[in-house]
């Protein structure tokens, strides 16, 4: 028997496609099923001006196959350099939708980013009457604290001091992988929202590290415990619009991740919304896959649902995808979900 589901073009609200050949492989892979991107600005050197997100823009349109009808929509990466005014001309001219914060050492490339809180309340105060989301890696970075509580401990020391402190500024805590996370965000207004990675809703710490070290599993924030994967899935599939995707599918070569010191980073945009079908149809919450992958984002970001639609059909087989892409900087893993999925995005969608 096969089942369909049809819903409008999902978009993915925080994804990686690098640059150069990395970018020319994996970006197909994503305009394939979704309309929209926010594009991650943690190149080497990182996008820091709009004149650059406007070139790196360009540079994806051009990876773009013919057909495949994408936006990538451009943040910034946050410095303690940045000038709001820079900030205000490139959200004016349509440049970029969001301005990204990493804190300084948190993750790939993020050595550019935040030390010194107060140093950026210029550009925040200036993003929040404008309207522009900041979008936030919330994992303070402080060496004493524990990998697994530097989601919680962030929330606590930066983040709400910093909504407290520039009241209106609408943020997105992105990738959530915290029970912690989730009840701060129900907690709060609809100026607060978080994305929701398909890999933190399939596995937590223990695939990462039990029976051998699993790289392809690394990523950050790293996987938690059980408690709050089935949180992060209750969340997705709860309806509450405040949650949404975003794959942060964050493509490495294997050599760079099958090493003694492994980058960080899942890479999910092939087989994300099949995965996530199947995951949904566990909870019991097809008919809120829409919500969650078509209408929550658009809905945060003040813009309008995609008007094409994607169908998603379940078969008698297990859906099939390449284990790996090539790329001309080498092959990139793709996210082995442990399970068999039947769920799979109809051709010509
Ligand atoms: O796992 C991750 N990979 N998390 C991030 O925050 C960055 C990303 C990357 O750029 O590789
Ligand atoms: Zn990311």
């Amino acid at each position: 028997m096969t089942r369909h589901l049809t819903l409008p073009r999902p978009d993915d609200w925080h994804l990686h496609l690098r640059d150069g050949a990395m970018l020319a492989a994996v970006c197909p892979e994503t305009t394939r099923d979704f309309a929209r991107a926010i594009i991650m600005p943690n190149l080497v050197p990182p996008v820091v001006t709009g004149a650059q997100a406007a070139a790196y823009r360009d540079r994806i349109l051009a990876a773009c196959p013919p057909g495949h009808d994408f936006t990538p929509l451009m943040t910034l990466y946050l410095t303690e350099e940045t000038d709001p005014a820079d900030v205000l001309r490139a959200h004016a001219e349509g440049i970029i939708t969001a301005v990204k914060l990493y804190p300084a050492g948190a993750t790939t490339n993020s050595a550019s980013g935040v030390t010194d809180f107060d140093r950026v309340r210029g550009v925040l105060d200036a993003m929040a009457e404008a309207g522009i989301p900041l979008c936030v890696h919330g994992e303070v970075t402080d060496s004493e604290v524990d990998i697994f509580d530097r989601e919680a401990v962030f929330i606590e020391r930066v983040l709400d001091p910093i909504r407290r402190a520039t009241p209106g500024l609408r943020v997105v805590l992105e990738h959530v992988t915290t029970r912690d996370g989730v009840d701060y965000v129900r907690a709060n207004d609809d100026g607060l929202a978080a994305t929701i990675t398909v890999h933190h809703l399939v596995i937590n710490r223990n695939h990462i590290l039990a029976g051998g070290i699993r790289p392809h599993y690394y990523c950050l924030p790293v996987a938690k415990r059980e408690t709050h994967r089935l949180a992060l899935r209750e969340a997705a599939s709860s309806g509450d619009s405040r949650f949404f995707l975003g794959t942060d599918s964050a493509p490495h070569a294997d050599d760079a991740k099958e090493s003694a010191c492994g980058c960080a980073g899942c890479f999910t945009a092939t087989n994300a919304m099949s995965i996530l079908a199947h995951v949904f149809e566990e909870e019991n919450a097809l008919d809120r896959l829409e919500g969650f992958v078509s209408r929550h984002g658009p809905a945060f970001y003040r813009l309008p649902v995609n008007e094409g639609t994607i169908t998603l059909e379940k078969g008698d087989t297990a859906a099939g995808w390449p284990d790996r892409i090539d790329t001309d900087a080498g092959p990139v893993t793709v996210f082995d979900p442990g399970f068999d999925v039947f769920w799979r995005v109809a051709e010509g969608a």
